[in-house]
């Protein structure tokens, strides 16, 4: 079987271990090869192909990125692509694709397999948002190291009685903030899927100083917004990709809340660093797993499947599920942060 891989949208640490595990499991257990198309579905559309052997992925666990590189494009020129993407696929001779992606690549994925194309779509996000997996890898590095950066805030908000505001990042979905706000002891957490009021959040600033603490850490996702008519919010329109430009919330947040309580607040954007160098141990056994379990699929034919993280175990689901909605954080988990919160 000669297999076809690419990686798309934003990159994520775990992205190698995936494409080592893939060309490993295809060579070493079925004597297959693979072929990786450069930079996402631009790769496909430009027919910029690499081979991808096993002296090429050697070393490829521990590294951060993606050495074929990843780019997003646009949903109305993939939809308008599909052809031309199978007349390549087809000229290489490819009998499985397996795109690496979140949201907009599995979207695509889920286009090509409607169309008949023979694909396994692999879910990767930082922001854990794909829907029909438990976690995506990427997801529990960024979640470190936002956790190990806002630890080192504490000290030095303390030091200087302040409110330290981190932005993280999290589109759509507050699973960073959440999950990073939980692990390092913040007093607030606001995340998209809750639009914040300006008015509480002054008063639990203000209540936290009144009662003798000497500071405030605030985990804010980089998607969340104020509830409407309460705090102004700068709106940067949609870019090419029909994504939200984000302006700061953080910052803008921040702003207010110190005009509004006279404490001094401080904002760190954390921003691509969290996305950036070597993955934890778990993502690294994730994207392996996830790299194993779809080259296993590909070479039994469950073709418009996604591979899944269930509980424990790696399964599959139908791709046009998987793509149907966002996993957003429910009320539940964001209930759980109450006790934490002040
Ligand atoms: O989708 C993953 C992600 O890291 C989001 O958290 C973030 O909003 C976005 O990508 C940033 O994209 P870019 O790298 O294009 O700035």
């Amino acid at each position: 079987m000669h297999i076809g891989v690419l990686t798309g949208g934003g990159d994520c640490p775990g992205l190698n271990a995936v494409l080592r595990s893939v060309v490993r499991t295809a060579e070493k257990e079925y004597g297959s090869t693979v072929v990786g198309f450069r930079n996402g579905w631009r790769g496909l559309l430009e027919d910029d192909a690499m081979v991808l052997d096993r002296p090429v992925v050697n070393g490829l666990l521990t590294r951060g990125g993606t050495v074929l590189g990843s780019a997003r494009v646009a949903p109305q020129k993939l939809r308008d692509g599909l052809g031309r993407m199978r007349e390549v696929l087809d000229a290489h001779g490819v009998d499985a694709l397996l795109p690496i992606g979140g949201e907009g690549t599995l979207t695509a994925a889920a286009w090509l397999a409607s169309e008949g194309v023979p694909v396994i779509g692999i879910p990767k996000t930082i922001d854990n948002d794909i829907h029909g997996t438990d976690l995506t890898f990427g997801f529990d590095t960024a979640v470190s190291i936002a956790t190990d950066l806002i630890d080192r805030l504490h000290t030095t908000a303390e030091s200087h009685q302040r409110v330290l505001l981190v932005e993280v990042m999290g589109r759509h979905a507050g699973w960073i903030a959440l999950n990073a706000g939980l692990a390092s002891g913040a007093h607030l957490t606001i995340t998209p899927e809750q639009p914040f009021d300006i008015e509480e959040v002054c008063k639990l600033v203000t209540a936290r100083f009144d009662r003798g603490h000497r500071h405030v850490i605030g985990v804010v996702s980089e998607g969340a917004t104020p509830l409407p008519g309460t705090m102004p919010l700068r709106d940067g329109g949609l870019d090419e990709f029909g994504h939200r430009r984000f302006t700061g919330v953080a910052q803008q947040l921040g702003e207010e809340l110190e005009r509004r309580t006279g404490k001094e607040v401080r904002t760190t954007v954390l921003g691509h660093v969290q996305r950036g160098g070597t993955p934890t141990s778990f993502d690294r056994v994730l994207a392996t797993r996830f790299g194993l379990h779809a080259a296993i699929a590909a070479h039994e034919g469950h073709f418009g499947q996604m591979v899944a993280l269930h509980g424990t175990e790696i399964g599959l689901v139908p791709l046009a599920d998987a793509v149907r909605e966002l996993k957003t954080v429910p009320k539940s988990r964001l209930a759980e942060t109450a006790s934490f919160t002040g």
